[in-house]
């Protein structure tokens, strides 16, 4: 599939000429941004509840000496005062032992409490990366009751067409982690990463895009209303996503589902709001609901927002590479590795070999 003969067959948008105000410097782009988070709060994801007045964390138990001596196993509850009333949920974090140079750190938005399979903890721990683990329906559950957990505070009356979804309520969990992050001097800010897979792959990318701390976003698998574009999916559409999962997004959104050429924007102007940071997507062959084709393409959009910053973003072939692939020579990194839907260990040396090299 030759890349810019598909683009200009869909037909999408560019952040370029659709806000009607011209974009040829960073500084345009900057300005631009805040209208580009606007338009996906309004129009898919529901308002992004603004920040906690306080965060703090507590200890619930700490192991040292744990991971054959190497490191530290913790688990904590956090809590946060919004609006005056406090919410709370509980997180976990592996810590390789402090040796005198800043840890790179990740939040990895989970599907499990207790890592398993999908989070390679004690590999994590030997490529001298922590990792802080936050199990999302510890959040808030994953259906469509704003009654329980952190959605009891900050959800909005669902009669708003632009009230909060589930997937911003996890991403500000997120956030309220990194606060936490930030408060603690051995972990490296510039090597901090959020990792999630699929729903939580959605769920990074939009933290990513709000929350600047960000420096990596590791987006796994997060197809339709992710990463990849929606016009011309192969895989999942608009009206899939919003019959099963409306609560996932702001009720404005089903105004999509079958119109996907009347959207204002694409899944690329999400991308682009993460630059100059790193994107660094993986995908797999045989996931053809999160069409990895269609991830590629929106990816390959946001380059020249990256060359606004003078950074080179995905550095691509003319034609979408045959499986597997890796490309990790731009700010972007991108891969397609066999099987199907997953976050494996192959996706996390992937993510850590990208972050190794900055
Ligand atoms: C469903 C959904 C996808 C989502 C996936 C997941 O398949 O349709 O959009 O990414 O669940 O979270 O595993």
């Amino acid at each position: 599939m030759n890349i810019k003969e598909r683009i200009k067959e869909l037909n999408v948008p560019s952040l370029f000429t659709s806000f009607g105000r011209p974009v040829s410097t960073k500084e345009d782009f900057e300005a631009l941004k805040p209208d580009i988070l606007d338009l996906f709060q309004r129009e898919e994801y529901g308002y992004m509840p603004k920040a906690p007045d306080s965060v703090r964390v507590e200890v619930i138990d700490e192991k040292k000496q744990f991971f054959a001596g190497k490191g530290k196993n913790a688990h904590y509850r956090l809590y946060a005062t919004y609006e005056g009333r406090e919410l709370s949920f509980p997180f976990s974090a592996a810590t390789p032992n402090y040796t005198g140079s800043k840890i790179p750190v990740f939040v990895n938005i989970a599907f499990d409490p207790t890592p398993n399979f999908r989070q390679p903890t004690t590999e994590i721990i030997d490529r001298g990366y922590a990792v802080f683990t936050v199990c999302y329906k510890d959040c808030t559950s994953d259906d469509g009751d704003f009654e329980n957990g952190v959605a009891k505070i900050l959800g909005m009356d669902r009669s708003d067409p632009h009230a909060t979804g589930k997937i911003a309520m996890w991403s500000w969990c997120v956030s309220r982690v990194i606060d936490y992050i930030y408060t603690l001097d051995i972990f490296d800010h510039d090597k901090l990463a959020v990792i999630g897979h699929s729903r939580l792959g959605k769920t990074t990318l939009l933290t990513a895009a709000f929350d600047e701390r960000v420096k990596f976003a590791c987006v796994n698998d997060s197809g339709n209303s992710g990463d990849a574009l929606s016009r011309g999916t192969a895989g999942e559409t608009i009206a899939d996503i919003t019959k099963r999962f409306p609560y996932w997004f702001c009720p404005a959104y089903q105004k999509y589902a079958g119109n996907e050429d009347s959207l204002p924007f694409d899944q690329h102007y999400l991308l682009s709001a993460v630059a100059p940071r790193a994107l660094v997507i993986g995908t797999a062959k045989d996931d053809l609901w999160a069409d990895p084709k269609n991830e590629f393409l929106a990816l390959t959009l946001t380059n020249d927002v990256y060359k606004l910053y003078g950074k080179v973003g995905l550095i691509h072939p003319e034609e979408i590479p045959e499986a597997p692939f890796k490309l990790q020579e731009g700010s972007i990194s991108f891969h397609t590795r066999l099987g199907n839907h997953c976050l494996s260990r192959e996706d996390w040396n992937n993510y850590m070999d990208f972050i190794d090299k900055f």
